[in-house]
């Protein structure tokens, strides 16, 4: 996708062959600002620091912070301890352990002397395939987004969306907005509300900003008035994104999806969740009581940051001084609440059979 007229992704290895680069997502859409990863401990950061976030890229990031732990010492024990190091980065999103495990099995198959350049490669191609899955996934949701269209003649399809799961949160195109880009390049004409999501607000930030780069046409708002344009008939259709989905189609997705989804239902809007199959965890049924929510630092809830009238980036308290605060960074909705699954595969029921049907391979396999 483009910042300024050039074409970018969100992570990009040096021709040295060793350094990568990211987007530092912390300063959108104030600044553009890239970051250089020298270190494993560099991947980590930006990981958990959340320069770099959006379950698929932070499975890519987790790749290439192996490869740079696998050019600095290739044994056997050093990509161990940097897999574990990396693991631990975000427990939510699953992809990072995906990645993580695909690029260790494969690396701990070849000769240590081998194991540079297959690392890379491997994190590479990781990276193309997430590419690939995304624009899929643009393809199968935007038949959504054209059927809805169709039985709205004369207006704008008007879709829901909440945090960013955009092509800021993958390598490219996105999962939840990658429908609406491909959408809207077919000539249907689109409108997004944009959830700001706090605390961190991905929404007004990256989705905002990622929309207003593709001229697309949406309005944030606050994270509580969902319910209410749902009521009044302002939303044909929620999308959003996940970070880890169980075998049997509860989906985990940024704190307040499961609040938008109950809202969805009790109003009869469909509810589509966009993932690739490298979302899915196979080895869990349950969502609400297996999937590991994350937990992060209380200021996130109680200060808020942005521009100043002078240009400036600022980080302003919100509450009082004393008052403590709760940071869950994510929520599950249960199978019930998803109309479906928007996968690189096609759409299918949120369902361990809905799953199986597109992903036989993958469902055998766990
Ligand atoms: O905490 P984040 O910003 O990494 O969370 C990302 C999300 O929850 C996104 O909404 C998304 O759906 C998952 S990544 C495509």
């Amino acid at each position: 996708m483009k910042i300024n007229g050039r074409g970018y992704r969100t992570i990009w290895p040096d021709a040295n062959g060793r350094t990568v680069h990211v987007i530092d997502q912390s300063q959108l859409p104030h600044a553009f600002v890239t970051r250089r990863i020298d270190s494993l401990d560099d991947a980590v950061a930006v990981i958990s620091d959340m320069v770099v976030r959006g379950a698929p890229l932070i499975g890519v990031a987790g790749a290439y912070g192996l490869a740079l732990a696998a050019a600095d010492d290739p044994s056997d024990a050093a990509i161990d301890a940097a897999y574990a190091k990396l693991f631990k980065a975000r427990p939510t999103a699953v992809n990072l352990r995906w990645a993580l495990d695909r690029l260790r099995h494969c690396l701990l198959a070849a000769p240590p002397a081998e194991r540079r350049a297959l690392a890379y490669a491997q994190a590479a191609r990781i990276a193309d395939e997430d590419v690939t899955c995304c624009e899929a996934i643009g393809e199968h949701g935007a038949a959504l987004i054209a059927e809805a269209a169709a039985k709205n003649p004369g207006r704008p399809v008007n879709i829901l969306t909440h945090c960013n799961a955009g092509w800021l949160a993958t390598v490219d195109w996105g999962t939840a907005l990658a429908p609406i880009y491909k959408a809207a390049r077919a000539g249907v004409a689109v409108h997004v509300f944009v959830d700001e999501t706090r605390p961190r607000n991905q929404g007004a930030s990256l989705t905002a900003f990622e929309l207003l780069g593709e001229a697309i046409s949406h309005t944030v708002i606050v994270d509580n008035a969902g319910g209410h344009l749902m009521q009044h008939g302002f939303v044909d259709l929620c999308i959003v994104g996940s970070d880890r989905t169980t075998r049997s189609g509860d989906v985990c997705n940024k704190i307040g999806t499961y609040l938008k989804a109950l809202a969805a239902h009790d109003n009869g809007v469909p509810f589509y969740v966009a993932l690739p199959s490298s979302t899915i965890d196979w080895r869990l049924r349950d969502g609400v009581r297996e999937i590991p929510i994350e937990e992060r630092d209380q200021r996130e809830v109680t200060h808020i940051s942005g521009r100043a009238a002078d240009g400036s980036l600022v980080n302003v308290q919100l509450t009082p001084h004393g008052s403590s605060a709760r940071n869950f960074g994510f929520d599950v909705t249960p199978s019930r609440l998803v109309s479906g699954l928007i996968t690189e595969r096609g759409v299918c029921d949120a369902s361990e059979s809905g799953l199986r049907g597109l992903f036989p391979e993958l469902a055998r396999a766990a």
